[in-house]
């Protein structure tokens, strides 16, 4: 068997469980997660701070070229770091879920990202996922799936997660949010969001996580053998 490493690519829109499911998947099957989203959420981050728009591309530029974003992994678990600081879950909220969807639709930002991801795929074996990892990241992943659900399934799913982090929302905001990310990531120029032509699309709107995870890794093994 050849050592070469693993790349399983798992796109879709915000919600869908990737993450989630990823994560566990990435357990069982003994490969490195790398959640891409949480590169862009790390730029968003860093553009609310100081206070630059997605707008004004010249102070992104020189924002781009001043920060540095890292990718750790500490027992399985990813950190994103900014200027040496892991940002842990500061990256999580609301505001910057609405930065990161701006400021990923900017060629500079995803071009900035790029090599990160491509690196991070060629030490290990990953399960990555994010929104162009089958199209633009890893067009050559040995499985590429598509992952989506009902807009009101992922904000139901969405609104759940935040209320136990204690971040105070009403399903109508985060429903809203959800469609408004929606647009933006798939109506976008670059990299926008859609199934690469050889991707497998698995609907878990119907399913609790435990089916998903099960229906994902069956997914998974069949098209490794494939
Ligand atoms: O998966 P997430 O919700 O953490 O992603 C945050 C934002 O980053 C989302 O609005 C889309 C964007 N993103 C992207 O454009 N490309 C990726 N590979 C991952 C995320």
């Amino acid at each position: 068997m050849s050592n070469k490493p693993i790349a399983i690519a798992i796109d879709g829109p915000s919600g869908a469980g990737k993450s989630t499911i990823a994560r566990i998947l990435a357990g069982e099957l003994g490969c490195m997660y790398v959640d891409t989203g949480a590169l862009y959420r790390t730029v968003g981050y860093a553009a609310l701070g100081r206070g630059i728009e997605a707008t004004d591309l010249a102070a992104v530029e020189a924002m781009l070229s001043e920060i540095r974003v890292e990718l750790t992994h500490e027992n399985g678990v990813q950190q994103v770091w900014l200027n040496g600081e892991n940002l842990g879950d500061r990256i999580r909220t609301p505001e910057v879920s609405m930065a990161a969807s701006a400021f990923s639709a900017l060629p500079v930002v995803r071009q900035y990202l790029l090599d990160l991801q491509q690196d991070t795929a060629r030490k290990q074996s990953v399960i990555m996922d994010g929104r162009d990892i089958g199209t633009v990241v890893l067009p050559f992943a040995d499985v590429k799936i598509f992952l989506t659900a009902s807009a009101e399934a992922r904000a139901e799913r969405r609104f759940l997660e935040l209320q136990e982090k204690g971040v105070e929302t009403t399903f109508d905001e985060v429903l809203r949010d959800m469609k408004e990310r929606d647009y933006n990531d798939s109506h976008r120029a670059t990299a926008p969001l859609k199934a690469a032509d050889d991707a497998i699309l698995v609907d878990t709107s119907e399913c609790t996580l435990e089916e998903s995870v099960a229906l994902l890794k069956n997914t998974v093994l069949k098209a490794l053998k494939g």
